[in-house]
């Protein structure tokens, strides 16, 4: 954790009769973009805030959005803390979505799931500082309000959500960081919001809020576009009780494998969605994403789990899977339905060990072929070829099959 105080602001302030004060804190869950800046001065000014204390959580953004913050942080907040969470973010949070085929109406739940996670750091510090109140930049129109949220509310501290509680428009917004002398010109650069983890890039806003209007290239960062994806690639995933672990045969980290993936599935186009989200509270939004390991694992994941797993425990765990996404999305992992759902899908994953083969080609990630140790297929039974099934015991099966149709129709005979 690395932790860092800027020592020009008081600390504390004396009264006339010297006796101490104690200051006023606050901890804000800080990305280092415009909304999250702004709420510093504003926590100070509106809220008499005397201390700001911002909190920038590591799952995997890009280093210079970690550093953008922590030097704006150097100069609006009292004290900054970055938190590396990339590994508890692949272990605790991505490998159990990869069991759940992690999917809301198309969305593979980046930036949702990242959330709790977040939260749960802001409030570790707020408990180590001793602040008496938590602040986060989410407006009142989106999900991540009500995620963080879910999990503040667990405490003891009061809630502070400036964007949301002061109504502000962009443009007033902008006014005021321009007052505070806050650096608003990759603002203008970038007309989008855009949200980025180790699992996807989320991209909303600007001209991308109508959704007739066609994306320009320039919104993606991580995908080539497929049309001009010429080099293929084929590559083995290899799976262990519903994991990815390694590529090739090579082994790597969870955090490792997804990084290397993103960057060889992104370069042949795959992982864009484009797509029209049902948030929580009731909205619809257009929302862009660009997700190229998740693709791969998820696609592969499933194959493997089709291939392992019995008719009756995958219907099933279509529904468990749905389930697990809602509660994903809605940020409410702590929920104890989702506990539940994680012993199934748990269970299931036992078996979901194997190898699948990938291929990557403009767009597309492609399963070619799959194996396991614990396949339920059989070659043997399968092929035309063989007569350890004898074929004539299907035909009793097939007198009752359909029965009711054909009663339905007084058509009764076998
Ligand atoms: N629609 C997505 C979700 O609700 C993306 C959220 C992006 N968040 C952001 N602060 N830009 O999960």
């Amino acid at each position: 954790m690395l932790e860092v105080a800027y020592k020009r602001r008081k600390l504390w302030k004396r009264c006339y009769f010297g006796e101490v004060i104690v200051v006023s804190k606050v901890v804000l869950s800080y990305s280092g973009g415009l909304d999250t800046s702004v709420c510093i001065p504003i926590l100070r000014e509106r809220y008499k805030y005397d201390k700001v204390i911002t909190v920038t959580v590591d799952v995997g953004q890009p280093q210079s959005d970690l550093k953008k913050a922590e030097t704006r942080a150097a100069t609006l907040s009292d004290k900054h803390y970055t938190i590396d969470s990339k590994e508890e973010f692949v272990e605790q949070y991505l490998f159990p979505l990869i069991k759940a085929n992690g999917s809301y109406e198309g969305y593979t739940l980046g930036q949702a799931i990242a959330r709790p996670l977040i939260a749960k750091k802001v409030l570790e510090v707020a408990d180590r500082e001793g602040v008496s109140a938590i602040a986060h930049g989410c407006t009142g129109k989106g999900n991540d309000q009500l995620r963080f949220e879910a999990i503040f509310r667990a405490s003891k501290y009061k809630i502070r959500a400036p964007m949301r509680e002061l109504n502000l428009t962009r443009s007033e917004e902008i006014e005021y960081a321009l007052e505070q002398g806050i650096d608003v010109s990759t603002t203008f650069e970038k007309p989008y919001s855009v949200d980025e983890n180790l699992w996807s890039r989320s991209i909303e806003g600007g001209r991308l809020e109508d959704p007739a209007c066609v994306p320009p290239e320039d919104v993606y960062k991580w995908t080539t576009a497929p049309t001009k994806a010429e080099t293929k690639l084929q590559l083995n995933l290899d799976f262990k009780r519903g994991v990815p672990v390694s590529i090739d045969g090579r082994h790597s980290s969870g955090l490792e494998l997804i990084r290397e993936l993103n960057e060889v599935a992104g370069k042949r186009g795959i992982g864009r969605t484009d797509l029209m989200e049902d948030r929580i509270l009731g909205l619809k939004a257009r929302e862009i994403y660009e997700h190229p390991a998740a693709t791969v694992i998820l696609t592969a994941h499933k194959d493997l789990e089709a291939l392992v797993l019995t008719r009756k425990e995958r219907k099933f765990k279509e529904l468990v899977d749905s389930a697990w996404a809602e509660l994903a999305y809605e940020g409410l992992l702590e929920e104890p339905l989702c506990a539940a759902l994680d012993a199934f899908i748990n269970t299931t994953q036992e078996r979901v060990t194997g190898s699948v083969t990938m291929l990557l080609h403009k767009g597309l990630a492609t399963v070619r072929a799959r194996s396991s140790p614990n396949a339920l297929y059989s070659e043997e039974l399968v092929s035309f070829n063989d007569k350890s099934l004898d074929q004539r015991d299907a035909e009793g099966f097939s007198k009752y099959h359909g029965f009711q149709s054909r009663a339905y129709r007084k058509f009764v005979k076998y």
